[in-house]
């Protein structure tokens, strides 16, 4: 199988496409459906692996999960005291957020169940999720005190409680608040800066009553939830790969079609901006409670910034492409505050910063980010890097190869299609000279 890819400097990229739905939103989209009475219909679900790993984990307990058509399932809701002991492993597979949200809900359920996943996941950290569970009275084990997957857990009744979290993650603020659903009681998490909200929004719309105050937001135990259709915006997450595309590569001009931009997601927006990036937000809506727009993006002379600490939960998942666009950059951007980038689906510092120095950009790496000197022009290229089995690095590398003199071969992207099927041919259908290779 091609697992390798090989990106030239292209042509002006042109076009309009439309990326697949939002993946933190497709996660919550089946695990609310599953948990509601009724019926749940999703249109525009990603159907990357992270996702296809959490409607396989709700089959597992039971829950009838029907393929209607490409991107639209229908859900019959078992509501919160439905799902069934799986008779298995759930293995989540590379995904972190299916991980620590099905960790949390199933604290509370009444039965025996292990979650595990891929080698990159098992050394991801969960004592995040674990710790504050077992304030509730989880029981829940693992791998170095119950730090680390495999999770053994053995569901039960849990008392609700008021988290302050030192951490800005909407995977540790949902685990709480998905424990806290079967939970009588209010269940509270204070974050220190608001981390995506996807979560607060679709129970909303499933019917839970969720109070928010500034960084606080509490559920009330036991909500009736009903099955709703949701329409699943693009991922602004996938859309970044694109957009820094069309702004880097000479000439370009390209409409994105049907983007999320709930202001919890759009903090590359404002950084490429800030940069000098010419993107524009055409025909803005709401779809399923989030809004959404066309995004308009053409190439543009970027410029080095600081990076404002309170962007960072804002851009979190973008950092790696945001590195590519920085490189590119007139004068210097600088990054700092970021450590939580060490312990995604790889280390994305160093992964970038092993990546770029590779292609020619002069950077350094810092305990908590990166120095970048951009280059003001094309990346020399000519060298083979490394993906380091993680999604966003394999796509940001690659668009460093389409602003580069020489060809960049990217290895082990498989898991592109953890958050972006189709990546390549979308963006060659922009003009990108990009191809699989063995
Ligand atoms: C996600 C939250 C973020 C993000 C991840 C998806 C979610 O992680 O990086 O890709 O869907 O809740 P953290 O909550 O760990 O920051």
């Amino acid at each position: 199988m091609l697992n390798n890819l090989i990106a030239k400097e292209s042509k002006p990229l042109t076009g309009r496409i439309t990326i697949p739905g939002d993946k933190s939103i497709s996660h919550r989209a089946i695990i609310f459906g599953a948990l509601a009475t009724g019926e749940t219909v999703v249109k525009k679900l990603l159907e990357g692996e992270d996702v296809l790993r959490t409607i396989a984990a709700f089959r597992a307990m039971g829950v009838d999960i029907e393929r209607i058509e490409a991107g639209s399932y229908r859900i019959q809701g078992v509501g919160l005291d439905g799902l069934a002991e799986p008779n298995d492993v759930l293995d989540m597979g590379n995904s972190g957020t299916a991980m620590r949200l099905i960790t949390g809900l199933l604290a509370s359920q009444p039965f025996f169940s292990v979650i595990s996943g891929d080698e990159s996941l098992r050394g991801r950290p969960m004592g995040r999720v674990v710790n504050p569970l077992r304030k509730m009275g989880a029981k829940i084990s693992g791998r170095n005190g119950g730090k680390l997957a495999p999770l053994v857990i053995e569901g039960q009744e849990l008392i609700p409680l008021d988290y302050i979290s030192p951490v800005a993650s909407a995977q540790v603020k949902t685990a709480i608040l998905l424990a806290g659903l079967n939970t009588a009681g209010e269940t509270s998490v204070t974050e220190p800066a608001l981390s995506r909200d996807h979560t607060e929004r679709m129970l909303e719309a499933f019917g839970a009553q969720i109070q928010r105050e500034g960084l606080k937001v509490t559920i009330d135990g036991w909500p009736d939830l009903v099955g709703q259709k949701i329409v699943v915006p693009g991922d602004i997450s996938s859309a970044a790969f694109p957009m820094v595309a069309a702004l880097l590569v000479p000439d370009s001009d390209i409409v994105i079609e049907g983007v999320g931009i709930n202001p919890t997601r759009t903090g590359l927006l404002d950084l490429l901006i800030k940069m000098g990036g010419q993107i524009q937000q055409l025909n803005p809506r709401e779809e399923g409670g989030e809004p959404v727009a066309d995004l308009r993006v053409r190439h543009s002379q970027l410029k080095g910034i600081t990076v404002p600490e309170s962007v960072i939960p804002r851009a979190i998942d973008e950092f790696p492409v945001f590195f590519v666009a920085a490189a590119l950059a007139e004068g210097k951007t600088v990054l700092e505050g970021a450590d939580e980038l060490r312990v995604k689906e790889s280390d994305r510092i160093s992964a970038m910063v092993e990546g770029l120095s590779k292609l020619g950009v002069a950077l350094e790496e810092l305990p908590d980010g990166v120095m970048i000197n951009g280059l003001w022009e094309r990346l020399a290229g000519g060298a083979t890097v490394k993906s380091h089995t993680d999604h966003r690095i394999a796509m940001s590398l690659s668009v460093a190869g389409l602003v580069s003199k020489k060809p960049v071969k990217v290895l082990g992207c498989g898991n592109i299609n953890t958050s972006f099927p189709g990546y390549a041919d979308l963006m060659a259908s922009l003009g990108a000279d990009i191809e699989w290779s063995g």
